[in-house]
């Protein structure tokens, strides 16, 4: 049986779960009910990362005791992944002593073993901000870009990891994609990080500095550099280091890491140093994906563009809030989140789009049919084909397909593109794909007219309403890794189980409206 193993970054308590965390869920949330639709054995992880000076400060910040502080949080984050309709299988956080601290340490301890892990002093500019030590040329007058702040000068004694001695098998598995950064541009920026010489790194901070964190094993003045802790996020929660590995054979390597275009360099490159260090295989594709911005900028309070995803979720659903940021965002790029833009479309591609064609058909059905309607001989549709090509927003087709009956069409035209989109990590094309689907479909219903078919010929009228449904049923599977809800709506609707691709009859049941317009609403 085939597995697909996704993860998420682990997201830092210090921050209250926004946008760019929903987007990360469900992108793995997407992956991983694809990968489950298709009996793969799937093992979806997220979780929360709660060690290191950042989260120590803004405990404080809250005046709360630090385990409180990152217990509350981490809640935050459990809820939000609720209100996303994400299918984690786990959620691991690194505070938990029981499920990860033991994978850090056997990681600690096989690097000791190998003689990878060595003493010495490093003197450097340490950013609180990125958990990391930076360089004069990170900074702008004196000033961390990203974070702000001031760097604090440190001299101090460290484990040091010999990253350096791995790069050129790193480089390697990068090169040759066997280890395949995606999208290719960030494949070449890391490959070009590479190529202007990469040192070893420290991996531990004096514990009188910080102690918030995973000591080192048998040298408890020392304590794991929050980034070494981090990463070995994704094997121990399969279970690494713990008296029940069986997860780790059955899932490990890493199908898909899933992370932002910041964190790039900790994946591509002290990762895979890492694990080839204690002889696991590396993950088979890096996801790196955009930044969700605001109205061209970075959100943030003092701009006053934050967008909270409880909100929207609250008012339009979560398969919308999901739609939207699939379709809407290109994979791979930076995207804009706004208001305006997502009412438009949640009018004009939901509202009046899927979710008016889904109740047409079913009033149609109604009218025309009593609600009912058996399956028909497979040469009777034959009289019904398609009138019009696929409206071709993400790729040329080889063939004119007027003409050809709306199965033949499904199965070529929209359902192998779209396995091709998918297994390519191509969300965004395979989303689209659906949805050129449901706009040949409108264009079905005005080629045949069956509010007019219907008093001259029946029977051709319940043929066409048969395509309709059946497509609208046989869509649902592909969409369900996207909009799972809306899913099994329209299942519902048309009174077929989940799944069943050729019912016998289809029998217009529970009609909810998919998506209630706002806009009438507000009349
Ligand atoms: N804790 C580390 C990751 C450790 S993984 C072993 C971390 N956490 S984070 O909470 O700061 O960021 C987590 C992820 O959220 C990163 O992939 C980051 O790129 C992503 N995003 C943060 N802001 C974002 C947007 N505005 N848009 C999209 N993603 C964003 O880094």
């Amino acid at each position: 049986m085939k597995k697909f193993f996704v993860t998420t970054p682990i997201f830092y308590v210090n921050a209250f779960p926004h946008l760019g965390h929903a987007y990360a869920d469900l992108i793995a949330d997407v992956l991983a009910r694809y990968h489950r639709i298709r009996g793969e054995k799937t093992f979806f992880l997220t979780g929360t990362d709660e060690h290191g000076a950042k989260i120590v400060r803004a405990a404080e910040k809250a005046e709360k005791p630090v385990e409180d502080f990152v217990r509350e949080r981490r809640e935050d984050f459990r809820n939000l992944l609720t209100l996303l309709n994400a299918s984690n299988d786990a959620f691991i956080y690194t505070s938990d002593k029981e499920h990860h601290w033991p994978g850090v340490r056997k990681v600690w301890e096989k690097l000791i073993a190998n003689g990878d892990l060595y003493k010495s002093t490093y003197k450097g500019l340490y950013c609180v901000g990125h958990e990391a030590f930076v360089t004069e040329k990170d900074l702008v007058n004196g000033v961390c870009e990203d974070h702000h702040q001031k760097p604090e000068l440190i001299e101090e004694e460290n484990y040091f990891f010999r990253l350096s001695k791995y790069i050129p098998q790193i480089q390697k598995a990068i090169e040759s994609d066997e280890f395949k950064i995606l999208p290719v541009e960030r494949k070449n920026e890391v490959l070009a990080f590479i190529g202007e010489g990469v040192e070893d790194i420290s991996f531990s901070r004096p514990s009188r500095d910080i102690s918030w964190g995973i000591p080192v094993p048998n040298d408890p003045d020392h304590t794991i550099y929050v980034w070494a802790d981090a990463l070995t996020n994704y094997i121990s929660a399969l279970g690494y280091g713990s008296l029940d590995e069986t997860n780790v054979a059955a899932f490990w390597p890493a199908d898909a890491h899933i992370v932002g275009k910041d964190i790039l360099r900790f994946h591509a490159v002290i990762w895979p140093g890492i694990l080839y260090a204690i002889g696991l295989p590396l993950p088979k594709t890096l996801y790196v994906h955009g930044m969700i911005l605001s109205r061209g900028q970075k959100m943030s309070k003092t701009i006053g563009n934050v967008i909270s995803p409880a909100e929207v979720i609250k008012e339009y659903g979560n398969d919308a809030f999901r739609y939207f940021l699939m379709r809407e965002i290109p994979f791979g790029r930076d995207g804009d989140f706004t208001m305006e833009r997502f009412k438009a479309v949640y009018e004009g591609s939901l509202a009046h789009g899927l979710g008016n064609l889904v109740a047409r058909v079913a009033v149609m059905i109604q009218k025309y049919a009593a609600g009912v309607l058996d399956r028909p001989a497979e040469e009777a549709l034959l009289s019904v084909p398609t009138k019009r090509s696929l409206h071709q927003e993400v790729s040329k087709s080889r063939f004119l397909l007027e003409g050809e009956s709306l199965e033949r069409y499904f199965q070529y035209e929209v359902f192998v593109r779209y396995e091709k989109a998918m297994d390519d990590f191509l969300l965004t094309d395979a989303i689209a794909i659906l949805w050129d689907f449901f706009s040949l479909l409108d264009g079905y219903i005005q080629d045949y007219e069956p509010y007019t078919l219907n008093k001259k010929d029946p029977e051709k009228t319940k043929l066409v309403l048969w395509n309709l449904a059946i497509h609208l049923i046989r869509i649902a599977i592909p969409l369900e890794p996207f909009m799972p809800q809306t899913t099994e709506k329209i299942y519902a609707t048309f009174g077929v189980k989940r799944g069943d691709m050729n019912p016998k009859r289809i029998e217009i049941g529970f009609r909810e409206i998919l998506f209630p317009s706002h806009e009438v609403r507000a009349h």
